[in-house]
């Protein structure tokens, strides 16, 4: 099928239906030279950390094609553009503004107004200033007051062109990936380290609100977490136990206190080591409301129990996509069900979801069938929830193009346009015509 589509009556035909594409600013800008340095510089400088040995200096050199780009995304008929904000290259190392860069961002976001396309912007994808990581990055507590400083600063400068902010992208990824087992930015690696990244993190998260609220309070202000369901291998009472824990570990530790204002129980299990360390108005901080919660839905894991730890991962069988993931869409029915049973959530927005294929593009066209189908799968699963009571109010495409796929570097493609790096030639994967039609469908 080279097509999209929903049952007739799915909200998710509504024109309301806010319908997106998404990108992050290391991944896509390039431009390495008019900003500060960031975490993601130095960790590709560093060898065997990513794939291909490549890095961001050029990436899709939006930093120069910005306006082309935007007028593509137009083109492809989306409601809103979901892009970030480098930290390094909007701040000075002293804590002031870098007009250039912030005169960057707002011509893209003034060029999106122009167009009536809606700019959710994420304050935090993973590109920490390379100064701040050298006073000890996010297992610091002084960075949540940084950050929050450069989100107060920032929202100023972008007064009302801003439709959504998201503080953080994917705590998770910042904090376990990066402080824990040391596979992204900054390379870090202890058990000891992951959640106490993970708090500051959070604590950047609920400060930031403070402020966003204050200096923006008619946009959507929220967070973005990603959530890799947990599932037990079989039956088995210790397996199941297995599952809990890392779903408490890996998804419930990020959700958890931003509405419940505690962290899972399983901190009790955890050694002291582990245990970030909380001030008394911490959690009131961090569950501060969010206008909307962005959910970030890729795919599933599964765990059985182990006498070593507290759980173990079962490589993935199964349908998978090009970076390895199984192709699981009931668990993003079941995700978001069970998320609305657990909490008490706000609106819900879809910031992320798609595939990453291996696309051949053959005489200026990329067929990439498999990519559609893992849409649709994905759209139909989001649907299911709809139905079944959650309230989701729009859904992002990962990516609107090509980019640098973090630790894998260039080798993997999420996007729905296809970008030739050496030339930097856009064009558009049967996806990404898919994609328009279903959007420009809508009654
Ligand atoms: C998410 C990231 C995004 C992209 C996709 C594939 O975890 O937020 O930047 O890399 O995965």
């Amino acid at each position: 099928m080279n097509t999209l589509s929903l049952p007739k009556h799915s909200t998710m035909l509504s024109k309301n239906f806010v319908y997106g594409v998404a990108t992050a600013a290391f991944q896509i800008e390039g431009g390495v030279n008019d900003r500060l340095p960031c975490i993601w510089d130095t960790f590709c400088g560093e060898p065997n950390n990513i794939v291909d040995n490549s890095n961001g200096d050029v990436a899709c050199d939006h930093y120069n094609k910005w306006l082309e780009d935007i007028e593509l995304i137009s083109s492809l008929g989306v409601d809103a553009y979901r892009l970030s904000i480098s930290w390094p290259r909007v701040m000075t190392a002293s804590g002031k503004l870098n007009q250039t860069g912030v005169n960057f961002y707002i011509n893209i976001l003034d060029e999106l107004k122009k167009r009536n396309i809606k700019a959710f912007v994420t304050l935090y994808h993973w590109d920490l200033p390379q100064y701040i990581e050298d006073i000890g990055g996010w297992l610091n507590r002084q960075t949540a007051y940084k950050f929050q400083e450069y989100t107060d600063l920032i929202s100023k400068a972008f007064g009302d062109r801003v439709y959504s902010y998201a503080t953080l992208n994917e705590p998770f990824c910042s904090a376990y990936l990066g402080y824990e087992v040391g596979i992204h930015a900054p390379g870090k690696k202890g058990r000891e380290n992951g959640k106490k990244a993970a708090h500051h993190l959070l604590l950047a998260h609920g400060l930031a609100m403070e402020v966003l609220n204050k200096n923006s309070p008619r946009s959507l202000n929220g967070i973005v977490l990603n959530f890799t369901p947990a599932y037990a291998v079989d039956d088995k009472v210790e397996n199941i136990e297995a599952a809990k824990f890392a779903d408490d570990y890996f998804n419930q530790w990020y959700v958890k206190p931003l509405f419940d204002g505690q962290y899972p129980e399983i901190l009790q299990q955890l050694p002291e080591s582990c245990h970030p360390d909380i001030h008394s108005d911490d959690m009131k901080i961090i569950s501060h409301p969010i206008d909307f919660l962005g959910i970030n839905f890729y795919t599933r894991m599964v765990y059985r129990a182990t006498p070593d730890d507290f759980f173990e991962e079962i490589p993935p069988e199964g349908k998978l996509t090009d970076i390895g993931w199984e192709i699981y869409p009931q668990a993003f029915t079941q995700l978001l069900t069970s998320l609305n049973n657990l909490y008490e959530l706000p609106p819900i927005y879809i910031t992320e979801n798609g595939a990453a294929i291996a696309d051949k593009i053959i005489d200026n066209e990329v067929n990439d069938l498999d990519r559609i189908d893992y849409y649709q799968k994905h759209l139909f699963a989001a649907n299911q929830a709809i139905v079944q009571g959650v309230d989701v109010h729009g859904y992002f495409a990962w990516s609107l193009m090509d980019n640098f796929e973090w630790a894998e570097g260039y080798l993997k493609r999420f996007g729905i346009v296809y970008v030739d790096y050496q030339t930097q030639v856009r064009t558009i994967k049967a996806s990404g015509v898919a994609y328009k039609n279903l959007i420009s469908d809508r009654k």
